[in-house]
């Protein structure tokens, strides 16, 4: 049965975010996790309407300028009237692909979403410097957490 939303949005223009964005989407779609829908949704392409659907959310953005990308800020300026005071508590979670850094995009990110009222339950994933593979796997367990936390409802 199908009665819980997972919404991903992310924006890589390199494609190492994408590659984190796509483990993540296999651990959100996990064979044994039958009571979540997930909609993945490029950051450029989402709306109020894909967020205002979802029952939790996962975003993922590269850090450029010691902030998150241009494209993750497009789509949390387009959001944030349309859902303020809409969403407040549901639970969301986020990866970060950065150089060196990292602590611009997440800082950045979690400070406008704190004017949303939604709850961070994982701690970010946050791969900087050289793009190690294994670290994939922190990708997937962190789209198996939140979809698994949504379908079992302890979020
Ligand atoms: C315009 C630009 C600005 C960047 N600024 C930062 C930065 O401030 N800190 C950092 O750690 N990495 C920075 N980087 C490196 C990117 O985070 C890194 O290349 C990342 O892999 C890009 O993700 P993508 O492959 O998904 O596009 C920057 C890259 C670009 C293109």
């Amino acid at each position: 049965m199908t009665d819980k939303h997972l919404l991903i949005v992310y924006h890589s223009q390199s494609g190492s975010t994408e590659r984190m964005a796509q483990a993540v989407i296999r651990g959100a779609c996990h064979a044994d996790i039958d009571g979540v829908e997930v909609r993945v949704k490029r950051a450029l392409d989402a709306s109020a309407d894909d967020l205002l659907w979802a029952d939790g959310f996962i975003l993922g953005t590269p850090e450029n300028f010691g902030y998150m990308s241009g494209a993750m800020k497009y789509f949390l300026d387009g959001v944030f009237y349309p859902c303020e005071g809409k969403i407040n508590g549901r639970p969301w979670a986020m990866f970060v692909r950065a150089g060196n850094d990292g602590s611009g995009a997440i800082s950045s990110v979690r400070r406008i979403l704190t004017g949303l009222a939604v709850r961070e339950v994982q701690e970010p994933v946050l791969i900087a410097g050289a793009f190690d593979e294994a670290r994939l796997a922190e990708c997937e367990e962190l789209g198996l957490t939140v979809a698994a936390g949504l379908e079992a409802g302890v979020f």
